[in-house]
């Protein structure tokens, strides 16, 4: 990476400030399905300082990915706050959410959920154009800027189902980085890659986690991943437990499958949920 590329994501990174970036208190989710209701988060409590990188473990079906989608404020919480930079998000509005999410939050999930028919640059470019396409020269550069950064340059032009797993995966890394996000959230981001691209992929987070100053918290099943990481959350029975839990399903857990098209900071995705099909009417459908 040249030293220009290297100064232009560094001057993007947002300012110090010895504030914690992110306050969760006595978060709880219950999902409610008719007759029947699924307590998963029962008062979960941590804080995330910025700059760190953040692992979260715990079993399958513990709420990892709940947990998210509530932080990402694609979901709302049954009932507890989160403040991040100072704002108490529980409290906003849906289009005050909208903005704010935009603007402070990038995601990357453990399928890139690449738009398939646009180019490794316009996929990057979508969070800063949007879906009207009110894109800027200035958003342009950056994207390519984010591409050159995450070893793409040769592949701006290719369409997204010209590119490889791990290539795709480190889109899905630059287009969260386009709106210089304050925290990425990323859902079992090397889950689908092998170990060779899990590892590259990883690399690529922490070393933009460090040029940026950018807060990750990143839920994952890979401990070796974890210990990389400047620390670990581990969640286990609906709240933060201190010790990493044994290595078993929880009795709730049920298999993975996509099931809900939400629009995340304008980034068309498809959450990743286990679950029984149940209604929560909190989640937002395209
Ligand atoms: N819409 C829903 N209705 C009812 N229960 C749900 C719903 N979505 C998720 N759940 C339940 O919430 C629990 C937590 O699911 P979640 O996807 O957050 O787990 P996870 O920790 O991310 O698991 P994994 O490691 O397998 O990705 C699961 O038991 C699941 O069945
Ligand atoms: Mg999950």
């Amino acid at each position: 990476m040249s030293a220009t590329t290297t100064a232009a994501i560094h001057s993007l990174a947002s300012a110090a400030d010895d504030a914690p970036l992110l306050e969760v208190r006595d978060i709880r989710k219950i999902f409610v399905d008719r007759d029947f209701q699924t307590p998963v988060l029962k008062g979960v409590n941590f804080t995330l300082n910025r700059g760190e990188m953040v692992a979260m473990l715990g079993p399958s079906g513990s709420g990892k990915s709940t947990l998210l989608s509530i932080l990402g404020t694609l979901m709302r919480p049954t009932s507890g706050s989160f403040r991040m930079q100072g704002r108490e998000l529980t409290a906003l509005r849906e289009a005050e959410l909208s903005d704010f999410r935009n603007q402070q939050i990038g995601f990357i999930f453990q399928y890139h959920h690449l738009l398939p028919d646009f180019t490794a640059l316009e996929n990057v470019l979508f969070p800063h154009a949007g879906r009207l396409w009110r894109e800027t020269r200035a958003g342009r550069e950056r994207a390519a800027m984010l591409l050159e950064r995450v070893g793409l340059r040769d592949r701006m032009n290719y369409r997204a189902t010209r590119l490889s797993g791990g290539q795709k995966q480190r889109v899905a890394i630059a287009r969260a980085l386009m709106n210089q996000p304050a925290l990425v959230l990323a859902d079992e981001p090397t889950g689908n890659l092998d170990r060779e691209n899990a590892d590259q992929a990883f690399a690529l987070m922490t070393e933009i986690q460090r040029e940026t100053g950018t807060t990750f918290l990143l839920s994952t099943h890979d401990r070796d991943l974890a210990e990389r990481c400047e620390r670990r959350i581990y969640i286990a029975g609906g709240v933060v437990v201190d010790q990493p839990p044994r290595a078993e399903p929880s009795s709730a857990a049920t298999p993975s499958r996509p099931s809900m098209r939400v629009i995340a900071g304008d980034v068309p995705v498809v959450i990743d949920h286990t679950g029984n099909g149940g209604s929560d009417t909190d989640r937002r459908r395209a």
